[in-house]
């Protein structure tokens, strides 16, 4: 491992010193275009560190993947409960039931902000299968990940509503001190790709032509197909990870409890995530709850809006394979 302490301090700031930077939405910290994404600024040392010393990866080891906003902590509870159905297949003392699901899935680049060694030590000690989330771009992933047999499931959801669940979110979690991002403002920028992890559709594309180049080693799911149909979904990941569901499991009600479970009803109203705060930001719990619905976006979209971003779907993804059902 390099050395670290001053020297990767200075390193990282001089790093980040060299980068284009841009206003982010209604936060205390600039965005940077790191290795072609926009990083928070709060979060570039952790990435750049995620990349270089995230070495010991196991081929159990599931890796939850995410564009901000996409149903991250959805999936993040339906993967860690379907991951461990044998371990935890009465639903009474889950621990989904008391922990919140960013805090039993952590996120991996921001684990790595504080003393290294203590966090290496940390997620080695965590009880397999380990499951982590990330907000990293596909080509930002350390090459551990990438070369080794561990899994990634990776959630995507429209831009729409991608869009109306982000502008929401950050408004709602500013700090009081900071004026309101107005939706014209959010709108510009996410139509130019600026949004912390963004651009959202080199995200996107990353994760998904990944998933078509390499199908057992990234399942690429859209929110809408798994509102759509939970069930088929929940097995799909079953069997992706190596965990199939038997027929008596099936049968049972193994998977309609883990749907229930993992609901946006069920979930929300948890006190585990109704009350308190999570990571060094202190975001409220309640935050990552708001609508859990498709479609939000006609409540919001003017009609030259849904004009403008439907032109801006069609070229990014254009050829890609990757659609939308209403754009397409
Ligand atoms: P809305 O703002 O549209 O309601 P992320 O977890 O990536 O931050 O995504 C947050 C979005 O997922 C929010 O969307 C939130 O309400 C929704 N969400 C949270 N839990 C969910 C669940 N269990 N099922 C479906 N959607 C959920």
């Amino acid at each position: 491992m390099a050395s670290m302490g001053g020297i990767q301090e200075n390193e990282d700031e001089k790093l980040i010193l060299s980068l284009p930077k841009e206003k982010p939405w209604a936060q205390p910290y600039d965005l940077y275009l790191f290795q072609n994404f926009w990083c928070p600024g709060i979060h570039i040392q952790a990435v750049n560190r995620f990349q270089k010393y995230f070495e010991a990866v196991k081929d159990s080891d599931v890796v939850v993947a995410s564009f901000p906003k996409s149903g991250t902590i959805w999936i993040k509870a339906l993967t860690f409960s379907i991951a461990n159905h044998h371990r935890f297949p009465s639903l009474e003392n889950h621990p989904l039931l008391t922990t919140n699901p960013h805090e039993l899935v952590p996120f991996l680049e921001f684990s790595f902000g504080g003393n290294i060694q203590d966090q290496i030590l940390h997620l080695s000690n965590m009880t397999e299968p380990r499951i982590f989330g990330t907000h990293t771009p596909f080509t930002s992933l350390p090459k551990s990940i990438k070369e080794s047999n561990c899994k990634l499931v990776y959630i995507c959801r429209d831009p729409f509503d991608n869009f109306v669940s982000a502008w929401n979110y950050f408004n709602k979690v500013k700090p009081m001190s900071l004026p309101a991002l107005t939706m014209e403002e959010a709108f510009e920028k996410y139509c130019n790709g600026i949004m912390d992890y963004g651009p959202w559709w080199s995200h996107m594309l990353g994760y998904w032509n990944e998933s078509i180049a390499n199908p057992n080693k990234v399942l690429f799911l859209k929110y809408e197909d798994l509102k759509e149909d939970t069930n088929f979904h929940v097995k799909r990941i079953a069997e992706f990870l190596g965990c199939p569901f038997t027929q008596k499991e099936e049968s049972s009600g193994v998977i309609q409890s883990i749907i229930k479970l993992c609901s946006f009803e069920n979930m929300k109203d948890l006190e585990v995530n109704k009350s308190g705060k999570i990571g060094r930001g202190g975001i409220e719990k309640k935050d990552f709850f708001r609508k859990g619905e498709k479609g939000d976006w006609v409540n919001y979209f003017t009609p030259s809006m849904q004009e403008k971003l439907s032109a801006i779907v069609e070229e990014k993804l254009s050829g890609s394979g990757l659609s939308f059902k209403k754009c397409s």
